[in-house]
């Protein structure tokens, strides 16, 4: 591809090939030394284990251009300890997280002309991913496994940039309490296609999901965690145990506190309190900070004081704070910008 005609600044969160990416093999107990290659495809067992029981998880990060001309992933280093974890729930082999890190950085290396300039907007988002590739026909994990590391030039998640969004509260559920929810399993995401569906069908950017077993209090929403802000400007997010810990939301939380001293609170959050909030927003990789407007509750609708306009002010601050940090403009806490150069 001639990375020449990419329009940086109009790209959506979509699949761009780009030259290459890394491959490594899990055989006879161990994970082979992996190499980059130029194939994006991928030949398997038409019974592995991925095929028939959705033995696999993945990750999402990105990749910045800064005005200077550095390159930089935000902390992956998160990443590959949320793979780990989320490899050892699934009974998969973990990746090394320093081999995580090198794959990150031979990837990068080995597409930058695929690293959108400074100040488009646009970056470079990785996907690791893992799968069960050997043939399994009772329920039991794959004995091979393959980890790759994929990258794709992106702009923002939602096709509005940062017009405030409109949720609904779905009656579907995503995770089960004690389940994978705090993981990043392909399965989560296939429990949520059919709620996403429906909701785009209904006018809706993306669903809340609330607890399973009492559906009284927010978990998630399908590809990110919640910030609310009060009328008193606290920041206050969920805690539960069965959502993903959003390496975003905890960034954010830092920041609230660090930089903007705001008082932060990760606590139960019940449905009932929701419209009490001033502000609301999504929060994740691909979401950055989302701002969302009006929650719509079966006949009840919550329209935040912030409106559908503009982003809220506090949930603004974040924003630009996070963006700051992440695009170099403001210093970084200590091990958040990894560097990727030639060594
Ligand atoms: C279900 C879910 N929650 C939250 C997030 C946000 O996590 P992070 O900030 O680590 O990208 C994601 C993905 O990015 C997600 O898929």
């Amino acid at each position: 591809m001639n990375t020449k005609t990419i329009d940086w600044a109009n790209l959506g969160f979509q699949y761009i090939q780009t030259e290459k990416r890394y491959i490594s093999h899990f055989r006879n107990g161990e994970w082979d030394e992996g190499v980059l290659s130029t194939d994006g495809n991928v030949v398997i067992s038409e019974s592995a284990g991925v095929l028939q029981y959705a033995q696999t998880c993945f990750e999402g990060l990105k990749v910045y251009r800064l005005e200077d001309g550095r390159i930089v992933a935000f902390r992956p280093d998160l990443n590959a300890e949320r793979m780990v974890d989320s490899a050892k729930q699934l009974e998969m082999p973990p990746f090394p997280k320093e081999r995580f890190l090198d794959a990150v950085r031979q990837v990068v290396l080995a597409n930058l002309d695929y690293i959108p300039p400074y100040g488009t907007g646009a970056s470079l988002y990785l996907r690791p991913v893992m799968f069960g590739s050997s043939a399994v026909l009772g329920v039991k994990p794959a004995t091979e496994y393959e980890f790759r590391l994929f990258a794709s030039p992106v702009g923002p998640y939602f096709k509005d940039g940062v017009k405030p969004l409109t949720l609904r509260v779905t009656d579907y559920d995503r995770a089960a309490p004690h389940g994978t929810g705090h993981v990043k399993a392909g399965l989560n995401y296939a429990m949520s296609m059919r709620a996403i569906t429906e909701a785009h069908a209904l006018g809706y950017d993306e669903n809340m999901y609330l607890d399973a077993a009492t559906r009284t209090k927010v978990e998630e929403a399908g590809g990110a965690n919640f910030i609310f802000v009060t009328k008193d400007q606290h920041i206050v997010t969920p805690r539960s145990s069965s959502i993903l810990p959003s390496i975003t939301r905890r960034s954010i939380m830092t920041i609230a506190r660090e930089y903007l001293h705001l008082e932060t609170e990760e606590r139960e959050v019940d449905l009932d309190e929701v419209a009490d909030f001033a502000e609301c927003g999504l929060c994740g990789t691909a979401a950055v900070i989302s701002p969302v407007g009006r929650l719509v509750d079966h006949e009840r609708t919550i329209d935040f004081p912030s409106g559908m306009e503009q982003m809220g002010p506090i949930t603004q601050q974040l924003y630009d704070t996070l963006t700051a940090i992440q695009h170099g403009r403001l210093p970084a806490p200590e091990g958040w910008l990894y560097e990727i150069k030639e060594q």
